[in-house]
C-alpha cells in the first residue's frame, strides 16, 4: 500500500465584498457612538442568583446604526452580524464578550472587548468554504467585520486556539481587512503541527511556514487587551498546539473542553493525546467555580446552542470528565469513541489553510488555487 496525492481543483472565488471593505476600522467616524453602545451594555445586564451577570442579547442602537451607515462597509450593504449574546461582567477585569455561532461548522466565534477602551480581540473567526463547489467566501467574516465597524471597536489581535480541522480560519482575512498589521497569534507548538501536516500534504518547499503566524505564545505568557490582562494557557490533547485564553473570569477554551452535555473533543488527529486532554481539562476545572468557559464549538441535541458554562457547572455535569471520572476511564472511553468517528467534512482544506495562519496555498503559474488530498491505495495503476 502506498500513498499518492491527487490534486483537486478548488478555485477560490472571493465574495464581491471581500477586498474593498473594512480597512478603516481605526478611522471609523462612529467611534463615539459605538462607545455609547458598549457602555449601554450595562443597562441590559441583570444579576443571576449567583451574582454572575447573565447573558443578554446585544443590539446596536438606532443612533449607532444611523451614524455607522456612513461607513464604507455599511454603504456596500454588509449588515453587521448579530451576536447570539452579549456577556457583561460586573468584574472590572473581565471583558465584554460578544458571541457569534457559525452554523455550518458549529463554531463559536468571539469578539472580546475591553469596555473601558473598546480595544478588541477576535477569537477563532471562520472563513466560509463550500466543498461541493470548491468556493471560499467571506460572508461570515464580513458580518463580524461589519459588527466591529458598527461598534467602533479597535481590533488589536486575532487569536487562534489551535489549528482547526473542521473549518477554515478567517484570521488572515481579518488581518488584511482591519489593516494596521494586527498580529495573528497561536500557541508555539503550532510548529509541531505544521511539521506533521507538511509531511502528510507534501509541503516540501523550504520556508513553507515562514511568515505565517505573527505571535507564538508560550504557556502562561501574558499580554494586554486595553487595560485588561490576558493569560495564555497551554491546553494540549485535542491538538498539541492548543491554547486557551484567560481574561479576568472568562476563558476561551477552544476545543479543550465542550459544554457539559457534549463533554470533550476528539484526540485522534496527529499529535492528539487523551492523557494530555484529561490533564488540560483538569487544569480548566481547577479554576474558580464562577469563571466562565467559552467553548470553541457546540453540538446541541435537544436544546438551543450555547457557548458557555461555569467551571462549577462543568465540574458537576461534564459528561466525560466530571469529578467522578478517573483518568484511566476517560482515556479508554475517549480512544474507543474516536475509533468510530468519521473524518471532519472540511479536514483537508482546513488544515492546509490553518497551518498557514489562514493564508492560501501558493497558486500555480496560471493563478489557480488547489488543495491536496492524500490518498491511500492498495493498487498501483
Ligand atoms: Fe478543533
Amino acid at each position: 500500500m502506498h500513498a499518492v496525492f491527487r490534486t483537486v481543483a478548488q478555485v477560490a472565488r472571493r465574495s464581491a465584498v471581500a477586498t474593498a471593505t473594512y480597512r478603516s476600522v481605526s478611522t471609523f467616524a462612529g467611534r463615539a457612538a459605538a462607545s455609547a453602545v458598549l457602555h449601554h451594555a450595562g443597562a441590559d445586564r441583570f444579576a443571576s442568583p449567583s451574582g454572575i451577570q447573565q447573558t443578554v442579547r446585544g443590539h446596536a442602537t438606532a443612533a449607532t446604526t444611523a451614524e455607522a451607515s456612513t461607513t464604507t462597509g455599511i454603504r456596500q450593504g454588509v449588515p453587521p452580524a448579530e451576536p447570539w449574546r452579549r456577556h457583561v461582567s460586573p468584574d472590572e477585569h473581565t471583558p465584554t464578550v460578544f458571541t457569534f455561532f457559525e452554523k455550518a461548522t458549529s463554531t463559536w466565534q468571539y469578539v472580546v472587548v475591553d469596555p473601558h477602551t473598546q480595544d478588541a480581540i477576535v477569537v477563532d473567526p471562520v472563513l466560509d468554504y463550500d466543498p461541493n463547489s470548491g468556493t471560499i467566501s467571506t460572508q461570515t467574516a464580513d458580518g463580524l467585520l461589519s459588527f466591529i465597524v458598527h461598534n467602533g471597536l479597535k481590533v488589536r489581535r486575532i487569536l487562534e486556539t489551535h489549528a482547526h480541522a473542521d473549518h477554515l480560519t478567517a484570521a488572515q482575512y481579518f488581518k488584511q481587512q482591519v489593516g494596521g498589521d494586527v498580529p495573528v497569534c497561536i500557541g508555539q507548538r503550532i510548529s509541531q503541527v505544521q511539521q506533521t501536516f507538511a509531511s502528510i500534504y507534501g509541503l516540501d518547499e523550504p520556508g513553507v511556514f515562514d511568515e505565517t503566524f505573527d505571535v507564538y505564545f508560550k504557556d502562561e505568557e501574558e499580554f494586554k487587551l486595553g487595560k485588561l490582562s490576558c493569560r495564555v494557557m497551554h491546553l494540549p490533547g485535542h491538538t498539541p498546539d492548543h491554547v486557551g485564553y484567560l481574561i479576568g473570569k472568562a476563558v476561551f477554551t477552544g476545543d479543550s473542553i465542550f459544554n457539559p452535555d457534549v463533554g470533550s473533543a476528539r484526540v485522534d488527529f496527529p499529535g492528539g493525546n487523551a492523557e494530555h486532554l484529561y490533564q488540560s481539562m483538569q487544569r480548566l476545572l481547577s479554576l474558580p467555580g464562577d469563571y466562565r468557559l467559552f467553548v470553541g464549538h457546540d453540538y446541541p441535541k435537544d436544546r438551543d446552542q450555547t457557548c458557555w458554562s461555569t467551571v462549577a457547572d462543568q465540574r458537576a455535569r461534564n459528561r466525560h470528565i466530571n469529578l467522578g471520572t478517573d483518568e484511566a476511564q476517560f482515556i479508554e472511553w475517549r480512544k474507543n469513541r474516536d475509533k468510530v468517528l468519521g473524518a471532519p467534512r472540511l479536514l483537508h482544506p482546513s488544515l492546509q489553510v490553518n497551518i498557514r495562519a489562514g493564508k492560501f496555498p501558493p497558486k500555480d503559474e496560471q493563478g489557480r488555487l488547489f488543495f491536496r488530498i492524500p490518498v491511500k491505495s492498495d493498487v498501483d495503476l
